[in-house]
């Protein structure tokens, strides 16, 4: 790459360009622009160059026609432009399950975040841009998140398929909900307030994400649950009026001891489109908890007996489907973010071993993907071990203990999807997934330096549709 970077340097200094736009390193246009595309190489009347550095690839869009001597030089761009943008591997496939990803707002400064531009428009189906809030019984963003939406739509330019929406809640940032559901005239100001959204900002839908319905109520014989089933039948009875094929879902928890609670979940599968279950955070460190163990286990270990044998995927499905939620409408979350833990005994590293706190990585105990890789790939000593009945790795060195996720480990939830005939995944989040592409070997995406853990599922569930790729990855 660096030497054909050089030789068309070289050779492509002067001419003036037409149009100049950016590839970022994920091989996606910044800015898509109307007549030259990347198609365009095939074509006459437009020729594309590319000046690639380690970070971006710069492409100098040319109106220049056949019989100009540059010519000779296109199978040279050509493969310039294949290799880089053969880094971002996306199948175009159209898919037949849900690819649902979280998309947490970039703070209003800051640098090194992930912006809207730098998402692929094919990784996902769905989109929800977290989280809105719930003030004065209206959704509600701060001025600087309005740009944002702005922004993520113009994805659909490039995958008109693509659906945006706006995720409302969010742990700790939804207390909101308990008056806004509580009574009929509330529920009518929220809605009203997302029609306007919707329809001001081109959004496809709303999700919901009330952390959790009837949990922490201090009303004793509160009407929560019912009020929140209210709330669903009476926004889809408003998409039905307004003849709009929005979407509505909901971000739901996981546990058994919760969903008793919080969900009649006949009515989610009536009136929602699909369920994202939160099927994560099943250990952590508490005060209470003070034992290692994975934030997201696809089966049950065989030590693990009752309640702790229902914190694993397997079971949370199983239990949804028995209280009646359509498989179609099962959405299994996927963390690309990891729990850490610090032992009480370095010696003592196994599942299950006493912890006293979060571990010095990350922030509160939880860890992004690159930052796991970073410290696999700078310190010595880092041990890293498959759970052959979980199905997910944890590491461990001195004090540090971490459980997360691989390109291994999602493949796998990815494949039980697959086989269990579900709806889809639901990825939390792409911000904290790696992409940058830090990630090196097996923590990397075979194909690709960025967001290994999203492609991988995202690509896992369209090859299960269709053995033969035919529009190829770009
Ligand atoms: C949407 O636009 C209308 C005017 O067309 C405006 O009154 C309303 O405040 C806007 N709402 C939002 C949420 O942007
Ligand atoms: C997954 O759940 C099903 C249904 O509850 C159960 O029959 C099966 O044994 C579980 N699989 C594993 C590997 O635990
Ligand atoms: C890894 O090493 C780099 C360069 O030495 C350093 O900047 C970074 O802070 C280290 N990261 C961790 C997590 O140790
Ligand atoms: C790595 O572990 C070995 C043996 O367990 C030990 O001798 C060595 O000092 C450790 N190295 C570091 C950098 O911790
Ligand atoms: C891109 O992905 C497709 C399907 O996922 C795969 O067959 C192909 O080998 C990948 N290309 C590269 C260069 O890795």
């Amino acid at each position: 790459m660096a030497n054909n970077a050089l030789k068309t340097e070289r050779k492509y200094k002067t001419p003036p360009a037409d149009k100049i736009i950016l590839i970022n390193k994920y091989g996606w246009n910044k800015e898509p622009t109307s007549k030259c595309s990347e198609r365009a190489l095939a074509v006459a009347s437009c020729l594309v160059i590319v000046l690639c550095s380690a970070a971006a690839c710069v492409a100098v869009y040319h109106s220049w026609h056949r019989e100009d001597n540059a010519l000779q030089d296109l199978q040279v761009i050509k493969d310039i432009v294949v290799e880089h943008l053969l880094r971002y591997n996306v199948s175009r496939v159209a898919p037949s399950k849900v690819i649902s990803c979280y998309y947490n707002f970039p703070s209003e400064s800051g640098t090194g975040q992930l912006m809207p531009a730098d998402i692929h428009p094919y990784l996902c189906t769905h989109i929800n841009i977290a989280f809105a809030r719930v003030v004065n019984n209206e959704i509600s963003l701060e001025k600087y998140q309005y740009n944002t939406l702005l922004d993520i739509v113009k994805l659909k330019h490039d995958n008109p398929g693509l659906k945006i929406l706006l995720s409302v809640g969010g742990a700790k940032n939804d207390n909101g909900f308990p008056d806004m559901v509580s009574n009929h005239q509330s529920r009518k100001t929220f809605i009203k307030s997302i029609k306007y959204l919707l329809r001001n900002y081109s959004l496809d839908g709303i999700d919901l994400d009330w952390e959790f319905p009837a949990l922490h109520s201090s009303q004793v014989g509160g009407r929560e649950r019912q009020h929140f089933s209210q709330l669903l039948r009476e926004i889809r009875m408003e998409y039905i009026r307004e003849k709009k094929n929005y979407v509505l879902t909901v971000a739901t928890a996981a546990p058994q001891t919760i969903v008793d609670v919080s969900y009649d979940v006949d009515q989610l599968n009536q009136y929602v489109d699909f369920v994202n279950i939160m099927t994560y955070d099943f250990h952590y460190f508490t005060k209470f908890t003070p034992f290692t163990g994975f934030n997201s286990p696809l089966y049950r270990r065989s030590t693990e007996q009752l309640y702790l044998a229902t914190l694993n995927i397997n079971y949370t499905v199983q239990m949804y489907r028995d209280k009646g939620l359509d498989r179609t409408k099962i959405v299994v979350g996927i963390p690309t973010y990891g729990h850490t833990f610090s032992l009480v005994n370095a010696n003592n590293h196994q599942v299950s071993s006493p912890a006293s706190g979060f571990g010095s990585l990350g922030s509160s105990g939880f860890i992004n993907y690159p930052d796991v890789c970073t410290f696999v790939s700078n310190a010595s000593n880092v041990t890293i071990v498959q759970d052959n009945e979980a199905k997910v790795p944890y590491l461990y060195r001195e004090q540090e203990w971490v459980s997360y996720e691989g390109p291994q480990s999602v493949m796998e939830k990815a494949k039980f999807i697959i086989e269990n005939d579900l709806g889809g995944a639901m990825i939390y989040s792409l911000n904290a997934d790696d992409f940058e592409g830090v990630c090196h070997g097996e923590m990397a995406s075979p194909s690709a330096s960025g967001f290994p853990l999203s492609l991988t599922v995202s690509n896992t569930l369209k090859n299960s549709v269709s053995a033969s790729i035919g529009d190829g990855p770009y």
